[in-house]
């Protein structure tokens, strides 16, 4: 049997283990999917302790994405992001390489929720609404899938210096969202205004059109405010669940070498959002 898990704090109440869990029954795997809460310092020994007991493969989230870079060999695109969320000890089993391998599938998650929409990337502009640890994410994805990116964040500086990591983003605040919006193709709320509270929206429904795709990273409620004028508006939109099914689906391929069963994992992880 392999052992899959996931480090963070806290991991009490993921999603993950369903997620995956859901993908390896469907496929016949037998593996399990387990969390981990390591001490706040511990997170790079306890990426070196599942190496050596044998562990298939990590994911980690807040607030341990940093600090696993040193354990690991990064991916071009998580080296760039500065966050690892899937490690991968699949190399290291094999004996090709002395360290796990470690993925940013958040970014991935982001351009493979578009795409599951047929929204095209290539070419568009795209404004990115936060500058945390999800705008992050989604500012490099969408950079790297040929988008133009426009960082908009309350705190303005946050979004100035995530834009200067970004190849060809923009940063700045809040005061001309709109006109940001109006000329935008694509719209990515990383922020957590509407989390658990279905009343609030980061972008006023006057500014949504018809030729936007938006996809909000919030994923509870999975109907958003956001996303319920976006769609009132005729623009297409990508609920947060595809975001996190995503990046699940791609960390299972890397890990099993399968094409991930999406429709059976995308099942389970709506079963427990609803
Ligand atoms: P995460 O890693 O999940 O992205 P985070 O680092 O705490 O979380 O970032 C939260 C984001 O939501 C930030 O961009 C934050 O803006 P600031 O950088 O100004 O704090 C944004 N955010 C949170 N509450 C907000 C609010 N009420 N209005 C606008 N932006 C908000």
């Amino acid at each position: 049997m392999d052992v899959y898990g996931l480090i963070g704090n806290p991991v009490e109440h993921s999603l993950s283990p369903p997620l995956h869990e859901a993908g390896y029954e469907a496929l016949g795997i037998d593996a399990r999917y387990v969390t981990f809460e390591p001490d706040a310092d511990a997170a790079a020994a306890a990426v070196a302790g599942a190496a050596d007991l044998g562990v298939a493969g990590l994911n980690v989230t807040v607030p341990f994405k940093r600090d696993v870079l040193d354990a690991v060999d990064a991916a071009p695109l998580a080296a760039r992001i500065g966050a690892v969320n899937t490690v991968d000890f699949g190399p290291m089993r094999a004996g090709e390489t002395d360290r796990p391998r470690g993925h940013n599938t958040d970014a991935a998650g982001v351009k493979r929720a578009f795409a599951h929409h047929d929204v095209a990337l290539d070419g568009k502009e795209a404004v990115v609404v936060g500058a945390g640890g999800a705008g992050r994410a989604a500012a490099f994805a969408l950079a790297d899938a040929g988008t133009s990116v426009r960082v908009a964040n309350r705190t303005a500086e946050r979004a100035v210096s995530l834009a200067e990591a970004v190849p060809g983003a923009s940063g700045g605040g809040l005061d001309d969202l709109g006109e940001r919006v109006a000329g935008a193709d694509v719209l990515v709320n990383a922020t957590s205004v509407g989390m658990e509270a279905p009343e609030e929206t980061p972008v006023p429904a006057e500014h949504l059109h018809g030729d936007l795709a938006v996809l909000d990273a919030v994923y509870a409620p999975i109907e958003t405010r956001l996303l319920r004028e976006a769609a009132a508006a005729g623009a297409t939109t990508v609920d947060g669940a595809w975001m996190l099914l995503f990046q699940g689906v791609e960390a299972f391929e890397i890990w099993t070498g399968r094409e991930a069963p999406v429709d059976a994992m995308n099942a389970a992880l709506r079963a427990e959002l609803e």
